[in-house]
């Protein structure tokens, strides 16, 4: 069946103890067995990851990781596998957030071999693609962005929908308060799907759920939601104040119920 509700991801980066992150988990299972009509899905630090599974074990809230190897195991000393996300209770991970890409130098080569590799292990993806300023102000937002799906999914000659979802987060929109107008962010959601389409022809692009990232706040979550689409919100910041980040999730319940 599929699943429409809106996600709500929280991309915790490097903030929140384990125990700071346990507290939250067990808080927001609580509020959400009356928010039902959104899909909440945690992105804890690794070092949190144990805490978030004994916190969620009876509820719907998924979780998953910021990022994993592509290997399966080895000599890769910091880093963390797919089968130990599994291990953690994780059904998710982020793949090639602009963090990795821009701070870590992350290569849409190397996001290409995690992608398969966190698929075959049975985990879904969330992969993260978006433009810098100056490619958006060079017109190049388009080329970029196909660029970026052309070689992180190459080789692949289709993909679930139900397992790998796009967020789109425009790199001046993160962390900086700038948010994407709804146009923008309608815009080059639908080129997303177009763009989806071109590389895999059989692909029912109707069904990819794309999630838009960079600055959402409850203050700006309505006129984002509402945007055909537009199917929920990688958060950052907001994320990290349980308050802010169920408020965003009831403006989505309640837009996207009007949405529909
Ligand atoms: P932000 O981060 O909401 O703090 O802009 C979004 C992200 O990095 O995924």
């Amino acid at each position: 069946m599929n699943d429409n509700r809106p996600i709500i991801a929280a991309n915790w980066k490097m903030y929140k103890t384990p125990q700071e992150g346990h507290q939250f988990a067990q808080e927001l299972a609580i509020k959400a067995l009356n928010l039902t009509g959104v899909r909440f899905i945690l992105f804890p630090s690794a070092t949190g990851l144990f805490h978030i599974l004994e916190a969620l074990k009876d509820s719907s809230v998924e979780f998953g990781g910021q990022n994993m190897h592509s290997a399966s195991e080895g000599a890769f000393t910091g880093e963390t596998s797919a089968s130990m996300l599994l291990a953690c209770g994780c059904r998710w991970v982020i793949i090639g957030h602009s963090e990795r890409r821009h701070i870590f130098h992350e290569t849409d080569a190397d996001l290409c071999a995690k992608i398969p590799a966190a698929l075959d292990a049975g985990l879904n993806v969330i992969l993260c693609i978006g433009e810098l300023l100056e490619e958006r102000q060079a017109g190049s937002t388009e080329e970029v962005l196909r660029q970026q799906l052309q070689d992180d999914l190459a080789g692949m000659e289709s993909f679930p929908v139900e397992r790998l979802v796009i967020a789109y987060e425009p790199v001046w929109a993160i962390g900086t308060g700038v948010v994407a107008t709804p146009e923008q962010a309608g815009e080059a959601h639908a080129r997303v799907r177009v763009i989806l389409q071109e590389l895999f022809p059989d692909l029912p692009v109707e069904r990819v759920r794309i999630l838009y990232g960079g600055s959402v706040k409850s203050a700006n979550a309505a006129q984002l939601i509402k945007i055909p689409g537009i199917d929920g919100f990688l958060i950052g910041g907001a994320s990290l104040d349980i308050d802010q980040y169920v408020k965003i999730a009831e403006i989505s319940q309640i837009e996207t119920k009007v949405k529909l």
